[in-house]
């Protein structure tokens, strides 16, 4: 593309920034001829270790063993919190601010360090260890740092399931990691309504029967119900729990946390997060991509049940000593303002969210903006999906008024953190483009056989070389982490999504190659919500695919079989909604349902979902070689019945 706009890197950035572009450069060359060296003094440099490491790095690509650091000891808290009591115990580590826009609360290092030892001794107290599983389910209140962080105190590892999925969804991961104690709220707020999450753990734990232990965090204060000998009070425990925790010593490769992401196929994968690597990386990352300084109030607006919510609104950023604000509503409510209200209120200088929720608000137009200052901002970005030209130039003019650099962060859960990213002092920008590599990340694009292109070309994402942030297994299935990552192309990391490089050399990401959807900046898998509509006894056979949606990005088409003799009625829609609601989560919801007498498959009965896709997002015309269907008719049949999403 030769018409695509150009933004240089702005001159009052570029001034104070850590990296201007000859630094970048410089930096990305010594990271790539020199691996070890470059990964040694960055941890020298960003972390404190209580005992060195005695190599660096060890990998095999196909059989998916990645291991940083080798030897070193560290405490990912001692990191986060300890060492800054000298110099900044009283800074704000966390500014809370609660779905309603009159409650906030802060949280100084001092403040937090002291509340996550009385936590880690709550655990102790309990039974819990190293290496144990911690379920979390959480809204986001200031509390769900405390005992995250509480869990690193003493080794335990964290699976923090978000708290919008359903009791199902919560039982799957309970059972899958094994969890014996969990950590939840008695209700929580978004947009002014009610989230039972003590309901639905109740609900989740009565087929969890290793479940021991069930911590109620105060949130609303309403009345619940309690199950003596099970469930702890956490106001209570921590009343009467010592101040004072020792660190856990950890091993650089000891695991840190595991958390479920959604696949083409199967139940979501528990990716597992190791500990020196990836603190190494959230933090190098939080620090440059954002170019964060000392005294910055840093916003993302992430949940902290998904990667970002873990590495960028709490890991990275108090491993840097940063004031990281925690806000637990939606970016509309009370007003599609909110955002911007909270930037003002708190002095904002760093915003994170992703493309869904400029979306939205772009489409309430520019006044919401425009009634408030937003002059404390100087870095924005973006995550979770590709972000259109339009967000882009709207985010950049409006919310930053043409001040502030749009760093487009293209990663994943299992990537730990951020990999192809703009740097604000360095970068010079392209709407829609998620521009060049981070110091230690070696990009390819492959094509369909798996042969590297060379220079300008378009075909499969993938990452030559192993960075420290990088998910080191899939818990308790070594060999779904190799088939998944590792076999498909033999030596390289295969992302699952698609990629186009341009003659500057930046990367433009093109989406999901595989059957993921991404709704609103949620990963989702085809096969999950597939299976939670077969589940209904009417239900023959599901299709779901994703279909261009203007505020979603994706959104979610079942093509839906019934048993012969059924009729499809608005009530039967209705329970399957309810089906996908209860098995996976609201978010799951499909925008349309087409009861489909039959699907499209090949004469050996796979389902081809290229011409499904082409059907849900209206693309009629091009419907690509229908010949090898069995039944072409059924194609026809189709397209006659598209149901307008809602
Ligand atoms: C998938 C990963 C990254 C943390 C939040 C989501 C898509 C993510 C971008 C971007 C285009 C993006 C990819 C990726 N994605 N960021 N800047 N541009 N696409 O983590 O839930 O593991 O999802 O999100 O498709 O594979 P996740």
């Amino acid at each position: 593309m030769s018409d695509q706009k150009l933004y240089p890197v702005i001159p009052a950035i570029a001034a104070s920034a850590h990296i201007d572009t000859d630094r970048y450069h410089e930096m990305y060359r010594r990271s790539i001829d020199d691996p070890e060296a470059f990964w040694s003094e960055q941890a020298e440099q960003f972390l404190d270790w209580e005992r060195r490491w005695d190599s660096v790095l060890a990998h095999d690509y196909p059989r998916g063993e990645i291991q940083w650091f080798i030897g070193g000891k560290l405490n990912v808290t001692v990191n986060c919190l300890d060492r800054h009591l000298a110099t900044r115990g009283d800074q704000i580590a966390i500014i809370w601010e609660g779905d309603d826009p009159s409650h906030h609360s802060t949280l100084t290092y001092r403040e937090l360090h002291r509340q996550v030892c009385k936590f880690a001794n709550v655990m102790k107290s309990q039974g819990v260890g190293k290496g144990d599983r911690v379920c979390i389910y959480l809204p986001m209140i200031a509390e769900a740092a405390v005992v995250i962080l509480a869990c690193a105190r003493i080794g335990a590892i964290h699976s923090i399931v978000f708290g919008g999925f359903s009791a199902d969804a919560l039982r799957d991961r309970i059972l899958d990691a094994d969890c014996r104690f969990l950590i939840c709220a008695d209700e929580s707020y978004r947009g002014g309504k009610i989230v039972h999450s003590k309901l639905n753990v109740d609900k989740a734990a009565k087929q969890c029967p290793n479940l021991r232990t069930v911590v109620v965090i105060k949130h609303t204060g309403h009345d619940i119900p309690w199950s003596n000998g099970r469930d702890v009070c956490y106001h209570e425990a921590m009343q009467s729990a010592d101040e004072t925790c020792e660190p856990e010593l950890m091993d650089a490769e000891d695991p840190l946390f595991i958390l479920y992401t959604s696949g083409s196929t199967g139940l979501p994968k528990g990716v597992l997060h190791t500990t020196g690597g990836y603190l190494l990386y959230a933090a190098m990352t939080h620090k440059y991509v954002f170019d964060y300084r000392e005294g910055d109030v840093y916003w993302c607006t992430a949940d902290i049940g998904w990667i970002t919510g873990h590495s960028y609104v709490l890991y990275g950023p108090l491993c840097n000593g940063a004031t990281t604000l925690m806000f637990e509503g939606v970016p509309t409510y009370p007003e599609p303002d909110r955002f911007w209200q909270v930037i003002d209120k708190h002095r904002g200088n760093i915003f994170y969210t992703a493309p869904t929720a400029i979306r939205a608000l772009m489409a309430q137009g520019d006044a919401y903006v425009q009634r408030t200052g937003r002059d404390s901002l100087r870095v924005l970005g973006s995550v979770g999906e590709p972000i259109n030209p339009e967000a882009w130039e709207w985010y950049y003019r409006v919310v930053g008024d043409q001040r502030c650099p749009v760093v487009d962060t293209w990663w994943q859960t299992e990537t730990g953190g951020i990999l192809i990213t703009p740097l604000p002092g360095a970068t010079a920008l392209k709407p829609g483009s998620a521009t060049l590599p981070f110091f230690g990340i070696q990009p390819a694009i492959l094509d369909p056989e798996g042969h590297p292109l060379d220079g300008e070309a378009e075909g499969i994402l993938v990452l030559t070389f192993p960075w420290p942030g990088q998910a080191r297994s899939v818990y308790g299935d070594h060999q779904r982490f190799v088939d998944t990552y590792f076999s498909k192309f033999p030596g390289y990391y295969f992302a699952g999504d698609g990629a186009r490089r341009d003659a500057d050399g930046y990367y433009w990401i093109t989406g999901r190659i595989d059957d993921v959807l991404n709704v609103s900046g949620h990963r989702l898998g085809t096969a999950e919500i597939e299976s939670a509509l077969v589940l209904h006894d009417q239900v023959a056979e599901a299709a779901v695919v994703g279909f261009p949606h203007p505020i979603k990005g994706q959104g979610i088409y079942a093509y839906v079989t019934l048993n012969v003799g059924v009729e499809g009625n608005e009530t039967l829609k209705a329970e399957l909604k309810n089906l996908v609601r209860e098995e996976v989560s609201a978010i799951a919801l499909p925008d349309a349902i087409q009861w489909s007498p039959g699907l499209p498959k090949t004469r050996s009965g796979k389902i081809m979902r290229r011409i499904l896709r082409k059907i849900a997002a209206n693309e009629f015309s091009d419907l690509g070689d229908t010949s090898t269907l069995a039944d072409p008719a059924v194609v026809e049949q189709l397209v006659a019945n598209r149901q307008h999403p809602s």
